[in-house]
């Protein structure tokens, strides 16, 4: 089946301190989001890209971004406006996918190493009874609750069972649609889109990711993502 990539690139990436917001950040000469769209331009199963930009963006740099993704590889890049948080971001970003539109990843474009493979396996991995699919990866460190004041370990969490999860996150347009029409205050906030879909008791599913498929985060991230760039092509 064929699929609409949702890029959500409206954060301002206060962690990372970049001074620009993150999707803008520079790594090995090009911006995250160009990246990203290139690994969906590249995909199989995507026919669409529609990104998702700072709600401020004026027309120059709705312009300046349209060329960058054609740049990508994305010939007729759909754009729009994002929210004050990432969930109303894919909420805006999904009201701007026709309605014509079947399946929908949704990537960070805070994740530019995703590949083109990795995107081809999440889409096709979305079949019944499953409503959502994901990359993941099980946990290889211990994993501790802290006390964020003063550090103090409070427990360790089993870290049988447990996994990490990507982008992209794959669903059917409607069951995308419908569970952010659920979310009726703040409390909902979720900071994926599996979250919602199992609130709502959907199926969720996670298969293999691949390590490279970092989020750029903090500072540092930038510089292992190039490293991972340079030294995996
Ligand atoms: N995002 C978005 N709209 C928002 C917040 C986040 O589109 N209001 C996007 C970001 O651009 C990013 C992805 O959601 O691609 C994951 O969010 P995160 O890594 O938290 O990015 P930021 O919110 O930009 O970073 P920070 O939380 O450090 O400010
Ligand atoms: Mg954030």
């Amino acid at each position: 089946m064929r699929a609409t990539a949702l890029i959500v690139a409206a954060g301002t990436g206060e962690r990372l301190g970049a001074g620009v917001a993150k999707a803008f950040a520079v790594l090995a000469g090009e911006p995250l989001l160009f990246h990203a769209a290139r690994a969906f331009a590249g995909s199989e199963s995507v026919t669409d890209v529609a990104v998702v930009l700072p709600g401020h963006a004026g027309g120059t740099l709705r312009d300046d971004v349209a060329r960058l993704l054609r740049r990508a590889g994305v010939a007729e890049p759909i754009l729009c406006p994002g929210g004050a948080t990432r969930q109303e971001s894919v909420s805006r970003g999904l009201e701007h996918c026709g309605a014509g539109v079947e399946l929908v990843a949704v990537h960070d474009a805070a994740r530019p190493l995703v590949s083109p493979r990795l995107i081809d396996r999440t889409v096709a991995a979305l079949v019944p009874p499953w409503d959502a699919v994901a990359p993941g990866l099980p946990v290889a460190e211990t994993v501790k609750v802290v006390d964020p004041t003063r550090q103090a370990v409070l427990r360790t969490i089993d870290r049988q069972g447990l996994w990490t999860v990507q982008t992209p996150q794959v669903f059917r347009r409607v069951t995308l649609a419908r569970v952010h029409a659920r979310i009726a205050t703040s409390a909902d906030a979720a900071t994926d889109d599996l979250s919602l879909v199992e609130r709502a008791g959907g199926r969720v599913r996670l298969i293999e990711g691949e390590r490279r498929n970092l989020k750029v985060t903090f500072p540092g991230d930038l510089e292992l993502a190039e490293a991972l760039l340079r030294g995996g092509g």
